[in-house]
């Protein structure tokens, strides 16, 4: 049977692509953040899972304004890269699970979860950064890869509760698949940022430190959290945080926090990583 035993939840931010990109990691700017994540490269290196589900959003790489689904699955072999900004980003490829994907498509539908399947996007740097953060610079990602897209861009995005329910679906989806599977799920974005108008560099960095305990201890109740209070508290973007709380609820309820980071500034957010075991696992 597959299992979900880990997950790895950071920031995505594209100037931190571009500092490894670019060879920038080891600057006074960036050097605080990079050395904070060798410790968990080298996590990720003795835990190499078979499958990452990385809930992510896409930043109008894929979707624009055209077609806007609140979530969708990569049920394709491979994904190619494309971005905004500093364009698509030299990283490899992303190699996908068909059959784990479809499976979970199957799956959370009757648990009243209709995805968009997608057989064929692109994904962007909400997808590539946290990979390059965690593997550094190999020639082929070393695990499969299932990309899960969430929207945060145009309103109205999934609640947090909605985001919750996710992850326990996904949780019996994966159990359900019958192959031995190692599983890691990831979230991605966040925290507190804002990047336009009147409060842009917003920080807030006690209600961040409160979300990452509450997501840690309690997270049916961090579930709870209003579009209005991400948005007035945690900014404009801050709202990347329900993807957070997908990945908490697919680890299931006992944890064991293995890494735990949060730094000001980096870009125009803070940037928060943790890294959780399944407590029996
Ligand atoms: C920044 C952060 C993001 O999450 C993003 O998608 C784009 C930009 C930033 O801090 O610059
Ligand atoms: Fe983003």
């Amino acid at each position: 049977m597959a299992r979900i035993t880990s997950a790895v939840f950071s920031s995505h931010i594209p100037a931190v692509g571009a500092a490894i990109d670019g060879g920038t990691t080891d600057n006074e700017y960036w050097s605080p953040v990079f050395k904070r994540f060798e410790f968990s490269k080298q996590w990720q290196a003795d835990n190499k899972p078979d499958v990452i589900i990385l809930v992510y959003n896409d930043h109008a790489s894929a979707f624009d304004l055209r077609v806007v689904p609140t979530f969708a699955i990569g049920c394709s072999e491979s994904f190619e890269i494309a971005d905004e900004g500093w364009g698509p980003r030299p990283v490899p490829p992303v190699i996908g699970h068909p059959d784990l994907a479809w499976h979970i498509a199957q799956s959370v539908i009757l648990d009243s979860f209709d995805l968009t399947i997608c057989n064929d996007f692109k994904v962007d740097h909400g997808l590539t950064v946290p990979l390059s953060l965690m593997f550094g610079q190999p020639d082929a990602w070393p695990c499969k890869v299932i990309p899960f897209m969430v929207n945060v861009i145009q309103y109205p995005p999934p609640t947090g509760k909605r985001c919750f329910d996710l992850g326990n679906a996904l949780r019996n989806a994966v159990e359900k698949f019958d192959e031995d599977l190692n599983v890691h799920i990831w979230g991605t974005g966040g925290m507190s940022h804002q990047l336009q108008y009147t409060r842009a560099g917003l920080i807030n960095k006690e209600w961040d430190t409160n979300f990452l305990n509450t997501l840690i201890a309690d997270p049916e109740e961090l579930s709870k959290t209003s579009h209005t209070e991400y948005i007035r508290e945690a900014g404009s973007e801050g709202i990347e945080l329900v993807m957070w709380l997908v990945a908490r609820a697919a680890l299931g309820a006992q944890v064991n926090e293995i890494q735990r980071f949060y730094h000001v500034p980096a870009s125009n957010t803070a940037l928060g990583h943790l890294i959780l075991e399944k407590a029996d696992s």
